[in-house]
Order: C-alpha cells, then sequence, then structure tokens
C-alpha cells in the first residue's frame, strides 16, 4: 500500500503561464511534492478543443514541460508526462462518455462560456471535456486534486461519474476531493483589478508571463491601475488595484500586509510599483534561466516525458484493466 497520499493535476499547453498561474497554483504543486505522491500531466489532448497549429502546438506542450520543471516540478519526486502519451485517457474517456449523462454535462458554467467565445468550432470535446478531465484524474485513484475556482464544477462532475460507476461495478475508482491550498494566491489583471490576471487578455499589460523580461515587467507594473488616494493600504472594495499589487508584493516576498504598508508609509505610488516590479523580477529570474536551459537540452526533456510516460502507464494501465475486466471488455 502506498503511504503518501495522491495528487493530481495537469494544464493546457496554451502559452507561456502568467504570474497569476505561478503564484496560484504551480508554486503550490511543487510545495506539495514532499507531503504527496504526485503526478503532473501536461494535458495536451484536452488542447485540441481549439484549433492549433501542429509546429506550435509541439512547441508549447514542450515548452510547458520545460516550465513546470523550471518552476521547481522535480522528475525525480514526481511523475511527470504528456498525457496523450498514455493512451489509457483517450480509452477511459470512451467508457466513462457512455457513463456520463449529456444533462449534466449541459450544467456546465465553462461549456456554457466557451460556447458564447467560439462560435465557430463549437466541437463535441468542448462538451465531453470534464469526462476526459475525469479519466485524467480517476486512472490515477487520485486522492487529491488542487483546483481553481474555475475547474470545482468539473471535479465535481468527475466524482459524480465516479460515484456512479462505483455503484454500478463495485469500487473501481477512488473518488477523489478537491485540495484547497492553506494559502493561495488569486492574482488579477494589471489593468483590471476586479477580474483575474488572464494571458487571453488582448491588452498585455494586464499580466506578467514566466518569461517577461526585467524591464518589461517593471514597465507593466508602471503603468498597473491604482487609484488617487496615493496610500498603500490594503482594501479589496475601494482600493483593489493595490491591493492586488500589495498580494503579488507579499507572495513573492513573504512579507504580510501590514509590514507592506508600514514599509510604503509616506512614500508614492511609483516608489512601490518600482519595488513589486524588482520583488517579481528577481523571483522569475532563476525560472526564466532553468527555463532556457532546459529549452536548449531536448534531449533531457524527451527523456523526462519517456520516463514520465512509463510511469504513468503502468498505474493508468492497472486501472483500465480493472475497468475492462468489469465491463466485459477483458
Ligand atoms: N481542465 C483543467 C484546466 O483547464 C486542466 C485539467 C485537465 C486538469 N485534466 C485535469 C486539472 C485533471 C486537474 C486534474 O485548468
Amino acid at each position: 500500500m502506498q503511504d503518501k497520499k495522491r495528487i493530481f493535476s495537469g494544464m493546457q499547453p496554451t502559452g507561456v503561464l502568467t504570474l497569476g498561474n505561478y503564484l496560484g497554483a504551480m508554486r503550490n504543486w511543487v510545495a506539495l511534492q514532499d507531503e504527496y505522491e504526485c503526478i503532473y500531466s501536461v494535458v495536451d489532448l484536452h488542447s485540441l478543443t481549439v484549433r492549433n497549429e501542429a509546429k506550435e502546438l509541439r512547441e508549447r506542450r514542450l515548452s510547458l514541460l520545460a516550465q513546470y520543471i523550471a518552476c521547481g516540478i522535480n522528475p525525480e519526486k514526481s511523475i511527470v508526462f504528456m498525457q496523450s502519451h498514455v493512451s489509457a485517457h483517450a480509452e477511459l474517456s470512451w467508457v466513462l462518455n457512455c457513463n456520463t449523462y449529456m444533462g449534466e454535462l449541459s450544467r456546465q458554467t465553462q461549456f456554457k462560456e466557451k460556447v458564447s467565445k467560439h462560435k465557430d468550432n463549437i466541437n463535441a470535446g468542448l462538451f465531453t471535456y470534464p469526462v476526459l478531465m475525469a479519466a485524467d484524474i480517476l486512472l490515477y485513484q487520485t486522492d487529491l486534486v488542487p483546483v481553481g475556482d474555475d475547474q470545482k464544477q468539473h471535479l465535481e462532475i468527475a466524482r459524480d461519474i465516479a460515484g456512479r460507476f462505483n455503484g454500478l461495478y463495485g469500487n473501481v475508482f477512488k473518488i477523489p476531493e478537491p485540495y484547497i491550498p492553506k494559502v493561495g494566491a488569486r492574482i488579477m489583471s494589471l489593468q483590471d483589478p476586479t477580474s483575474k490576471m488572464s494571458k487571453s487578455d488582448e491588452n498585455s499589460n494586464a499580466y506578467i508571463t514566466l518569461l517577461d523580461s526585467p524591464e518589461t515587467i517593471l514597465r507593466k507594473f508602471k503603468r498597473a491601475v491604482t487609484d488617487s488616494e496615493a496610500v498603500v493600504r490594503y482594501d479589496l472594495e475601494e482600493k483593489p488595484g493595490i491591493s492586488n499589487l500589495m498580494s503579488i508584493y507579499a507572495s513573492v516576498t513573504g512579507k504580510n500586509l501590514d509590514d507592506i504598508r508600514q514599509e510604503f508609509e509616506g512614500k508614492g505610488y511609483g516608489d512601490f510599483k518600482a519595488a513589486v516590479g524588482e520583488a517579481v523580477a528577481e523571483t522569475l529570474r532563476p525560472i526564466q534561466e532553468s527555463y532556457n536551459e532546459l529549452m536548449a537540452a531536448r534531449d533531457y526533456l524527451q527523456d523526462i516525458m519517456k520516463k514520465g510516460a512509463e510511469d504513468a502507464n503502468r498505474i493508468a494501465r492497472r486501472t483500465l484493466g480493472k475497468v475492462y475486466r468489469k465491463i466485459g471488455l477483458q
């Protein structure tokens, strides 16, 4: 029996991570590696729900793997792999599709949002996306899934599918629980601090990416939206911009909000923004160095992918075999 609880999570290879992805999710994934048995996937099959250039997708999935590792995911400790390298994901996904109701998928808020955004490509994959996600999680008999608010409903669907399947066929799947981090930073847009920082924002000044140069980082913070009070204090209602910058600063320096308020007492926003920009650039510097090294060492990345796929495949096949036996395909 394994003694550590198992964690599974994944991100889509849609581009470079933002500071929000890093502080809100990735840094947490890194921290979980000591206490849990972690499995982190680059969920490249999920990204087929939108159209991609083959060449770009190939590059983005490798880049995301390199970003995982540059941020501190340790392939010696955790299983890191490409979803498409483990065919059990697609196989289990089909079985689960046949055990999922149109009705429960119709209630997804994310699908409704995507439909209104991608009117020209409302494909069936977009609709059954949570079923593939359920397959990802259930294949590994996952205990805990660290997910943001936007994915809670999908995890709920995975739990429902698993519970129903177990009800019909006996105990096949572990029912996964959401993992809520003790301190999770929710990083907002630098241009509209009432909405989440997102790399799909039209205005690139709204987000910082993991690979932005120090100059770009300083410039983006300089342009960040604030208010006219000229006092650095935390007040989400009245001062969402400054409060967001304070959260970011707290998150990268480890200082608390009260210390930050005191540090900038009597100083202007210019000084504060420069300090936040410098602290962020300093945090990202070693990550960028490591990323550049990794991207220049493609063979090493290939080796990691290969080993990750083997380890993941071993666990996934066991669950898929169990499923196939229960339903009569074996
Ligand atoms: N749907 C998730 C997202 O867009 C990515 C994802 C796919 C995932 N499979 C998963 C997350 C399994 C956690 C567990 O962010």
